[in-house]
């Protein structure tokens, strides 16, 4: 895919200068080589500007077209960008298995959650709607309250969920009538050549506006401008904060963020292990843990941490290894060339330590990949307990007293999920009124996860910034406004 224009103003603008190249880390020959895909613009700041001028020009003060758009239009459009996109399924799930290195079933389920995604904003912005049209009246004053859009949003999504967790940002921008610059991951870029021309025959000119190129580059000149509202962000927080630093009047810039996590299983010793075993497998292993909701560290009682140890090293080391279109493959190669590299340090720190690799092919390594390593028994002082690893290692802690997972937890600079595996509902019941206030989700006897997409999605501390529901990313894109009038 070479992705020779890029959008501007409702215009595919022609693009010949600097390029970067797309690579693959799965090789299409026999010695390893990483596979070229294509290519992307490298734009400068002069084209990022642009792209900023024409969303500042079609919100125009909250005059302009789309802003002003009676409800009903507003989804007509949204309706045809996501009919269309739904033609694009089988190239756009291609190019997550090839770009991303996620398997068949997952790539095909992140491309129909977000179709879901689309439409179940659709049907909440439509009841939104339909509670506006109420008017309210106290003391003597008659309210219309109604939700309007915040501006122009900077939209940066993760290479992790480069459909589903960016769409879960623009879709309700822009339908709450922001206007929107939106910059794709350096990784998971490709995969929007087939619907930039749905983008453009949708939406108004300069709605939306899609850019490429390095974030210092063309980011970061347009947060220095000062005209952005909105900063819409799912990565990491050092960006986060780096860009919103950048902008003049940071302290009225909206934020809404998905950052990082770090979170935890609790496997108390009552709990049934065959279940606690396969969710934590699910839960730290699927798309090799490149999940923000991955389980990334394990506490497991120390009654029971040999049994589980054994048992949960055993079919970590059974989970197939193969390219994402490969029958039954659940550990596949990762996308980022360096994370090998990393998720090496950390084992050799924790090793080094004190801690064991605990299953036999922890830690074997091909060009583009690094078994899940299982350790035990990891300690604070180890750079896997602090680091959210985003990669296939596994930290094993042992605990004899649930204060401890409780101190770590409350201590962790992280808050976005648990999981919780027990069984007295005498224990878990005061133990899960406690976890709420540590973390944003407790999950009962179940791995963590995001979806589905209409329970609320945030955390606590420096895991998030605002909530990404269906219901409640639309109140995030919004503000509430009235119009009021007394009774003469
Ligand atoms: O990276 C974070 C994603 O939102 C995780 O979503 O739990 O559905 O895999 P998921």
């Amino acid at each position: 895919v070479t992705q020779n224009t890029y959008l501007v103003g409702g215009e595919l603008i022609p693009w010949t200068g600097a390029r970067s190249k797309v690579y693959s880390s799965i090789s299409s020959t026999e010695e390893y080589q990483p596979t070229l895909l294509g290519s992307i613009p490298n734009l400068g700041e002069k084209e990022a500007i642009e792209a900023l001028d024409a969303a500042v020009l079609a919100y125009d003060k909250g005059k302009g077209l789309w802003p002003t758009m009676k409800v009903i239009d507003r989804i007509a459009c949204m309706e045809k960008f996501v009919k269309q996109m739904k033609t694009k399924r089988e190239e756009v799930v291609k190019l997550l298995m090839w770009e991303i290195g996620k398997n068949l079933p997952d790539s095909e389920k992140e491309f129909d959650r977000t179709v879901d995604y689309i439409y179940d904003t659709i049907e909440d912005y439509k009841q939104m709607d339909r509670d506006s049209a109420k008017f309210e009246k106290n003391a003597g004053v008659n309210a219309h309250i109604r939700r309007g859009p915040l501006g122009v949003v900077l939209c940066l999504g993760p290479y992790n969920y480069p459909l589903n967790e960016t769409f879960a940002l623009l879709i309700p921008a822009l339908i709450m009538g922001n206007t929107s610059v939106f910059k794709p991951a350096k990784l998971g870029v490709l995969l929007l050549s087939p619907l930039l021309e749905a983008f453009q025959n949708s939406f108004p000119k300069g709605v939306v506006n899609i850019i490429y190129g390095r974030g210092r580059t063309v980011a970061t000149p347009i947060m220095k401008d000062g005209r952005v509202d909105v900063l819409a962000l799912i990565g990491h927080s050092k960006s986060a904060n780096a860009l919103q630093n950048e902008h003049p009047k940071s302290n009225r810039l909206r934020m809404v963020l998905g950052l990082e996590a770090k979170n935890p299983a609790i496997v108390l010793k009552d709990a049934d292990l065959d279940l606690a075993i396969s969710e934590c497998i699910a839960g730290a292993t699927s798309f090799n843990g490149q999940r923000c909701t991955a389980l990334k560290v394990l506490y497991v009682h120390k009654d029971i941490v040999n049994e589980f140890n054994i048992r949960f090293s055993e079919q970590v080391d059974a989970l197939k290894f193969g390219n994402p279109w490969d029958d039954g493959a659940k550990l596949t190669p990762l996308p980022e060339p360096d994370k090998p590299a990393y998720i090496q340090e950390l084992i050799d720190d924790a090793t080094r330590k004190g801690a064991k690799i605990i299953n036999k092919k922890g830690g074997e390594t091909t060009d583009n990949y690094i078994f899940p390593a299982v350790l035990y028994p990891v300690t604070k002082d180890m750079r896997v307990y602090e680091e959210e690893q985003f990669g296939p290692v596994i930290p094993v802690i042992p605990f004899s007293d649930i204060e401890e997972p409780l101190d770590d937890m409350a201590e962790s600079n992280y808050g976005q999920q648990v999981s919780l595996f027990g069984k007295d509902v005498k224990t878990l019941a005061p133990l899960i009124d406690t976890l709420v206030n540590l973390v944003c989700r407790v999950n009962l006897n179940s791995s963590c996860q995001r979806g589905p997409d209409v329970y609320p999605f945030t955390g606590r501390k420096d895991s998030a910034v605002a909530t990404l529901s269906v219901h409640d990313a639309l109140r995030a894109f919004s503000i509430r406004t009235f119009v009021a009038s007394k009774d003469n």
